[in-house]
């Protein structure tokens, strides 16, 4: 099988430096509070595992799984809730990441889950965001990247499971 790599969008240095400035952004905006981190699983376990490392803040971590896509490219438009967070997060700062806000389905759900636990605060930090596919809105806190309407893999995101463990942004081309 040969081996297919996959064009970049979005860089190793790219990412690397744009996170840096999202920690020093997050670690400011939580001067003397604690948050609690809850990485969205799967895709967004390479960019919460760099970002945490940059937020200078006392972290507690968790992780929630949820599915829309299957194995397809397109969004299924039904949000399954896999695996839920094991902390308590009432009177808590929640700071939610994902790796991308596509059609903000997910990113909804996932948001009216969270309020009903009544935390004290719940910001969003996504590394990307595609805005032409938005349908629900969403305020997105600690922004990577606003891209284009291509469908991207690598650095967490997968397609049909597969090129999550790409270093950078790539783009998807028909018939890879
Ligand atoms: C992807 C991605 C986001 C969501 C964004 O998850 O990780 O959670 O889709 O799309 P939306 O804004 O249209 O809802 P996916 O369902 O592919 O699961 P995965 O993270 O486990 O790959």
């Amino acid at each position: 099988m040969e081996l297919y790599t996959p064009e970049a969008l979005i860089t190793e240095d790219e990412i690397s430096l744009r996170i840096q400035a999202l920690g020093n952004a997050i670690t400011k905006d939580f001067e003397d509070e604690d948050l609690v981190v809850i990485c969205v699983l799967k895709g967004a376990f390479v960019f919460c595992s760099d970002l945490i490392k940059k937020i200078n803040r006392p972290i507690s971590l968790e992780f929630i799984s949820l599915s829309s896509y299957g194995d397809s490219t397109n969004s299924s438009g039904n949000v399954r809730l896999e695996m839920d967070i094991t902390a308590n997060i009432e009177g808590k700062n929640v700071l939610i990441v994902e790796d991308i806000v596509d059609t903000g389905l997910t990113i909804k759900t996932l948001m009216d889950i969270m309020a009903v636990r009544k935390p004290k605060t719940v910001k969003l930090a996504s590394l990307l965001f595609k805005p032409v596919k938005l349908k629900h809105p969403v305020k997105i806190d600690y922004l990577g990247f606003e891209i284009e309407d291509k469908f991207v893999i690598g650095y967490g995101l997968d397609y049909a499971g597969r090129y999550r463990e790409l270093p950078y942004i790539g783009i998807l081309n028909a018939g890879n």
